[in-house]
C-alpha cells in the first residue's frame, strides 16, 4: 500500500511506471530499433526515474558501437539525441542515476544528460525538433490536478473534465518534426471519453493515427486503468492497424471505418459497418424521439437503487409493504421491502412502524441508512435513489448491463408490480420474445464489445442509452426500413 503522502503525489502527478515489456514494445512500435535510430532525437516528456530513456539509452549504445562509434562519439550522441523532462525532482534524480550506470556499462563515464527537472506543460525547447516522442504520460483527471489553469490553455483540454495525458499529446505533437512520430501508452478513455473528443478529432482531421495497439482488458498498471498503445506520424495516414492484445489478430480499418459519430470503436472492419449503421440510425431515431413521443415503444432505464440492499433486499420475517424484485444480474427473484404506494409516493416512517417487524429492522439498520449519500438528504427510511420506482406497476423487462459473451446475458420478465435491481431495465409493452430475439444474438455482443467499456474480469458495460440505441435501430429502424423513418423525420 502507498503511504498517504506517495498516494497524493501518484494523484497529482499520475505515477504509474511501465513495465519493460511495455517499453520495448512502445519502441518497437514507434521503430525506434536498428541503425535507424543513429542521429535521431528522441524524447520521453513525462520520463519519470527512466523506464524508457534506460532501454533508449541501452539500444543506442549497442547500436552505435556495432556501427564502429568510438566512446567519444557514443557520449556526444547520448547527450545531443536523447531527451527527457520530469516535474519531480527525485524521480529525475533517479532517472540520472539509473543512465549513468547503463551508459557506464557501456564505457561513457561523463554523459551530460539532456533531462530537465521542470514543467512539460511549459517547457518549449523541443518544439518541431523531435523524430521520437515516446513515454507514458500522467493519468490526472482535472479536480485532481494542483494547478488547473496552465492546462486549461492547451487546446485539446477545452471540452469535458480534461485528463493530463490528453495535454501531453498535444505538448508530444508540438515537440514533432516533419516526419516525427509519436508512441503513448494511455488510457483507453481516448476512444471514447468527452473529455478526449478534441484530440480524436484532431487526430483524424491530421491524419495522425497509424496504429492502435489496444490492450483490452490486459491491466499494465496496478489500477483499474484499462489502456492502450497509440501511434501517430506526420506522414498523413487514411488508414491505420488495429492490433487486439488478447487475441494478437490486427485488422487494417480505414478512418471512416471507427470514427462514428466522434468516438472510435473498434471491431472487425465487417463489424464496424453494421455497428456504425446502428450508430447513426439511432441517432436519427433519437431526433425523431424527441419531435415525436407517441411513437416511442421502448425506454430503458436504471433499475431500483437502495443503495442498502442488505436492508430493503432479503427474506424478512414480514410481508407487509413487500415486493418481488428481480435481481438483473442473475435474474433471481427476491422479496424487496419497498416503502411506497402505487404511485410511487413513499411511505411516513411513522406508518411504517405500525408493524413492529418493520419497526424493529429500521432499529437494527438506522446508522448505514442515514450514513448512504442520499438523493433527498432529509429522508433515510427510503431508498439511496429514485430511479426505477415510478416504473414499479408497468410491464418492463430486466437486463443486465455487464456481459463478456451471448450466454452472459441475462433477460427476465419483470410484470407489473416486481421491481428490479442492479442493472437495467427495458419498459415495453412488445412481448418478451421479440426482446429476446433481439438480444440474444453476437451482433448485440459485437456492438456491446465495440463500445470499449472494459471492466475487471474480461467483462463489457454499457448504458440504458447504449442499449436504447441498439433496440431503438432494431424496432424502429431496421424493422421500419430507413425510408420509411426518414420520411417520417
Ligand atoms: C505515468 S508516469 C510515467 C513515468 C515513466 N515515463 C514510466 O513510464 O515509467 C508519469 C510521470 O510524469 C511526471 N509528470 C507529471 N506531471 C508532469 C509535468 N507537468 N511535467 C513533467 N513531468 C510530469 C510524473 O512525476 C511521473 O513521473
Amino acid at each position: 500500500m502507498p503511504s498517504s503522502n506517495q498516494h497524493t503525489i501518484q494523484k497529482t502527478n499520475g505515477r504509474y511506471y511501465t513495465p519493460s515489456s511495455m517499453v520495448r514494445l512502445i519502441l518497437d512500435t514507434a521503430g525506434y530499433q536498428g541503425n535507424a535510430i543513429l542521429q535521431k532525437h528522441i524524447i520521453d516528456n513525462s520520463c519519470g526515474d527512466g523506464a524508457f530513456l534506460c532501454e533508449i539509452v541501452h539500444r543506442y549504445c549497442e547500436i552505435a558501437l556495432r556501427n564502429g562509434y568510438n566512446i567519444e562519439q557514443l557520449q556526444h550522441d547520448l547527450t545531443h539525441y536523447i531527451h527527457g523532462i520530469e516535474i519531480e525532482p527525485i524521480e529525475y534524480q533517479k532517472c540520472i542515476e539509473n543512465l549513468n550506470k547503463i551508459a557506464q556499462s557501456f564505457g561513457v563515464f561523463q554523459a551530460a544528460w539532456d533531462i530537465k527537472n521542470t514543467d512539460a506543460l511549459t517547457c518549449q525547447n523541443y518544439s518541431g525538433k523531435m523524430d521520437f516522442v515516446v513515454g507514458n504520460p500522467p493519468y490526472v483527471r482535472v479536480h485532481n490536478l494542483l494547478d488547473y489553469s496552465s492546462v486549461k490553455q492547451f487546446h485539446f483540454a477545452q471540452q469535458g473534465m480534461t485528463d493530463l495525458y490528453i495535454v501531453f499529446y498535444e505538448i508530444g505533437i508540438n515537440m514533432l518534426n516533419k516526419t516525427g512520430v509519436l508512441c503513448y501508452i494511455n488510457p483507453s478513455s481516448l476512444f471514447n471519453s468527452l473529455a478526449a473528443k478534441l484530440l480524436r478529432k484532431n487526430l483524424i482531421q491530421n491524419q495522425l493515427l497509424k496504429k492502435v495497439i489496444d490492450l483490452k482488458h490486459t491491466q499494465v498498471f496496478n489500477a483499474t486503468t484499462y489502456t492502450a498503445i497509440v501511434l501517430l506520424s506526420q506522414e498523413k495516414n487514411n488508414c491505420i492497424e488495429y492490433e487486439n492484445y488478447e487475441t494478437q489478430k490486427i485488422e487494417t480499418l480505414k478512418y471512416s471505418d471507427f470514427y462514428i459519430d466522434g468516438n472510435f470503436y473498434f471491431s472487425t472492419a465487417k463489424n464496424l459497418k453494421q455497428i456504425k449503421h446502428i450508430l447513426l440510425t439511432s441517432q436519427r431515431l433519437a431526433e425523431l424521439r424527441f419531435r415525436q413521443p407517441e411513437r416511442n415503444k421502448i425506454n430503458v432505464k436504471n433499475g431500483f437503487a437502495t443503495l442498502c440492499d442488505k436492508f430493503f433486499i432479503g427474506d424478512f420475517d414480514f410481508n407487509e409493504y413487500t415486493i418481488p424484485v428481480v435481481k438483473s444480474s442473475t435474474g433471481k427473484m427476491q422479496k424487496c421491502f419497498y416503502p411506497y404506494d402505487k404511485n410511487g409516493k413513499y411511505i411516513p416512517f411513522n406508518e411504517l412502524i405500525n408493524v413492529p417487524q418493520i419497526k424493529q429492522h429500521y432499529f437494527a439498520h438506522s446508522d448505514k441508512l442515514k450514513a448512504r449519500s442520499l438523493e433527498n438528504k432529509n429522508i433515510w427510511h427510503i431508498f439511496g435513489r429514485s430511479q426505477g420506482i415510478l416504473d414499479t406497476w408497468k410491464n418492463k423487462y430486466a437486463i443486465n448491463a455487464l456481459i463478456r459473451n451471448l450466454d452472459d446475458i441475462k433477460l427476465t420478465p419483470c410484470p407489473a408490480g416486481v421491481g428490479s435491481y442492479g442493472g437495467l431495465y427495458i419498459l415495453t409493452e412488445l412481448p418478451f420474445n421479440e426482446i429476446k430475439d433481439i438480444l440474444l444474438q453476437q451482433e448485440f455482443v459485437d456492438y456491446v464489445q465495440a463500445l470499449g467499456k472494459y471492466k475487471q474480469g474480461g467483462y463489457y458495460t454499457f448504458s440504458s442509452k447504449d442499449l436504447l440505441k441498439y433496440l431503438d435501430y432494431k424496432i424502429m429502424g431496421e424493422q421500419n426500413g430507413q425510408a420509411d423513418l426518414f420520411e417520417c423525420a
